[in-house]
């Protein structure tokens, strides 16, 4: 296809990459530069503001874990929240004001540290189940959420919709992030927005991401492979039990499936000049110690000499690296993310 029928569709679909998929560069593309984002070392404080309900899920992250985070060495924390179970489920869809305190606090300790914090609309189910029922009540949230925090730092970053799966494929995905970011920009010019594709933010869905024409756009991806390696047992994965004992050594096999992957993702930025982060990582606490150690320093060394930021899942759930009731770090596996 000539290069002037591609600009022309670009145009008229104010969309960046419109090349077809047997068009697209075999070899390493060609190399753009991509713009600094200010992230580079991250924990997600999950279980918290993503349960169904406030507590439900037993953890409750303290004010001064954000500064214990800083002091570990994190310059990020990423803060999943369920706004959809705080929202109005009818027009105009208004969130609820007490819940909007606790999160107000949360971005504000975390601000108040010295950290990037990234919001995240975690646990949208039912948008991912049936989308055109939830696309305005979706919007709305982002448009309350833009103008409530228009006027924070530029370190604090705003995450569409954790790991869309499900109905909201990637064709209706792309449609309905545009829109998003769309009302975002009206109140936020300049915010760096995070986007993760379909197919709960693979690095393969990278491939089926369309932005819009926007310069402060990062593309996240989530990073858990070997699958059965880092969830085995884990309580929400069907048959996961079966996967109990699986050990990570970091043979060269092993270490190239996840070099190989790492690479394929920072091709994708490379040709289209679009930063990344590896929104979450980690290894289930249940996972033979060693192999766990191994496996998180290893993937977070790779993400970096790419230099791709990343963000450890999580804090204090079932992969956690600290102890929320004693408020110690699991020192092992601390070092393994910040010693290098
Ligand atoms: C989910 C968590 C889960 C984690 C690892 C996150 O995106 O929200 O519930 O523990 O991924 O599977």
């Amino acid at each position: 296809m000539a290069v002037v029928t591609l600009v022309l569709l670009a145009a008229c679909t104010n969309m960046r990459w419109v090349e077809p998929a047997d068009e697209q560069p075999t070899a390493r593309p060609t190399a753009k530069p991509v713009p600094a984002t200010g992230l580079r070392r991250g924990i997600n404080l999950g279980n918290w503001l993503d349960a169904p309900a406030l507590g439900e899920w037993g953890v409750d992250i303290l004010p001064e874990y954000f500064t214990l985070i800083r002091q570990a060495g994190f310059d990020s924390v990423r803060i999943p929240v369920r706004f959809s179970a705080h929202a109005q489920t009818e027009p105009p869809y208004t969130l609820d004001e007490d819940f909007l305190e606790i999160v107000d606090a949360a971005v504000q300790h975390g601000l108040e540290n010295g950290l990037n914090v990234i919001l995240d609309f975690h646990h949208y189910d039912e948008l991912m189940a049936a989308p055109a029922a939830h696309v305005t009540s979706f919007l709305a949230i982002w448009g309350q959420l833009a103008e409530r925090y228009s006027g924070k730092p530029a370190t604090l970053y705003f995450e569409l919709l954790n790991e869309p799966y499900g109905q909201l494929d990637a064709a209706t995905w792309n449609d309905l992030l545009g829109k998003a970011v769309g009302i975002i920009r009206t109140s936020n010019p300049n915010r760096w927005i995070i986007i993760g594709g379909a197919d709960y933010s693979s690095i393969r869905a990278l491939q089926d991401l369309r932005f819009p024409v926007d310069e402060r756009l990062i593309a996240a991806f989530h990073f858990y492979e070997p699958f059965e390696f880092s969830h085995q047992g884990a309580s929400w994965v069907p048959d996961s039990g079966s996967w109990v004992g699986i050990n990570w050594k970091g043979t060269d096999k092993e270490k190239k499936d996840i070099t190989d992957l790492l690479d394929e993702a920072d091709g994708w930025s490379r040709q289209h000049g679009v930063p990344l982060m590896m929104g979450e990582f980690g290894a289930i606490a249940r996972a033979d110690e060693s192999s766990r150690r191994t496996w998180t320093s290893f993937v977070a060394e790779q993400a970096g000499k790419r230099g791709i930021p990343w963000v450890y899942w999580d804090l204090c759930g079932e992969f956690a690296l600290f102890n929320c009731e004693s408020g110690d770090w699991d020192q092992s596996m601390l070092d393994a993310l910040t010693s290098k």
